[in-house]
């Protein structure tokens, strides 16, 4: 069973030599020895470790005590050490997350925002991919979170389960602020400033474990209980991080649309068959490349003030 109780002692010692492993491999590169901010990439938006520039180094996770490595569609993942924009802000970048459906524990998929508070980073900018359940949310556009519903937490999956780390945070952790507003203003007010047109909501995102995705039934629930979008990453690495004490910015790109009516009816002899499935893949694709770039716009502009 996931996330039950473990060795924290073990843990800690871990996170210690991966934040010691990390500081090695830094050293050399004076500019970026102190990190401040840590962006972890979700599905479609790898692209944003374009916008890191010079010195940048990778550090791939199996070179990382602790690390587990991405099983999602082959690639590893590392981490990207950089600079972004004229400030020259050093930040550290998460190619490849780890996801609970995996089968990992929640102390090894949140293990990386734990490295990052040792490293003393200040700031998570966190991405994901996920499914509109909001009727006005349109493929391609962006929802700034700014409140969650850990569906799975209800059930006892929630991140902080198992033996409290002290040293990091409380044993009953307080979530009605969980997302920066500061840092949500600054990333409106930098979309503004750069004139991008594209469609920015703020709202509420449903965490499911996965890996299906919702049926009908469960996109109107969700839709009742008050999610606007819904994905299967992100919550417990917040939670994680708001533990530690880091501020949180996070930014669903939304790639398909949840589809909530119901199915037609087998004892209607004409039925009208619904074709609104979900979106075609290839538009998908092309909406997350396209949203891609101008997140990594408004991300540069944000992480500059930082
Ligand atoms: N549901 C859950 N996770 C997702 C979805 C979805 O529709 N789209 C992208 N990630």
């Amino acid at each position: 069973m996931s996330s039950g109780i473990f060795d924290v002692n073990e843990y800690s010692i871990t996170i210690e030599e991966a934040a010691n492993t990390v500081k090695a491999k830094l050293l050399k590169y004076e500019q970026l020895r102190k990190p401040r901010v840590m962006i972890i990439c979700g599905s479609g938006l790898g692209g944003i470790v374009n916008i890191l520039q010079e010195p940048r180094i990778e550090l791939r996770y199996e070179e990382i005590p602790g690390f587990k490595s991405s099983t999602v569609s082959g690639h590893a993942g590392k981490l990207v050490f950089g600079l972004i924009g004229d400030n020259k802000v050093p930040v550290m970048c998460m190619v490849g997350r780890l996801h609970f459906y995996e089968g990992y524990t929640f102390q090894e998929t949140t293990f990386p925002i734990r490295l990052a508070k040792a490293i003393d980073i200040e700031t998570v900018v966190v991405t994901n991919a996920a499914g509109g359940v909001n009727s006005d949310f349109k493929v391609g556009d962006l929802m700034l979170i700014n409140d969650h519903i850990n569906f799975p937490g209800f059930a006892g999956f929630n991140a902080l389960r198992g033996p409290n780390l002290v040293e990091y945070g409380p044993r009953f952790l307080p979530l009605s602020d969980a997302y920066d507003f500061d840092l949500r203003r600054l990333f409106f007010k930098s979309k503004k400033k750069l004139g991008i047109d594209r469609t920015v909501h703020e709202g509420v995102y449903f965490f499911a474990a996965g890996p299906t995705y919702e049926s009908r039934a469960e996109v109107r629930m969700i839709r009742t209980l008050g999610g606007d979008a819904v994905g299967m990453s992100t919550v417990p690495e917040v939670v994680v991080a708001r533990h530690s004490q880091l501020k949180v910015l996070a930014l669903s790109l939304i790639t398909n649309v949840g589809v909530g009516e119901k199915p037609p009816s087998a004892l209607d002899e004409s039925p009208v068959r619904l074709d609104e499935g979900m979106a075609n893949h290839e538009e998908v694709l092309e909406a997350a490349n396209e949203a891609s770039k101008d997140v990594q716009k408004i991300f540069e502009a944000t992480i500059n003030q930082l």
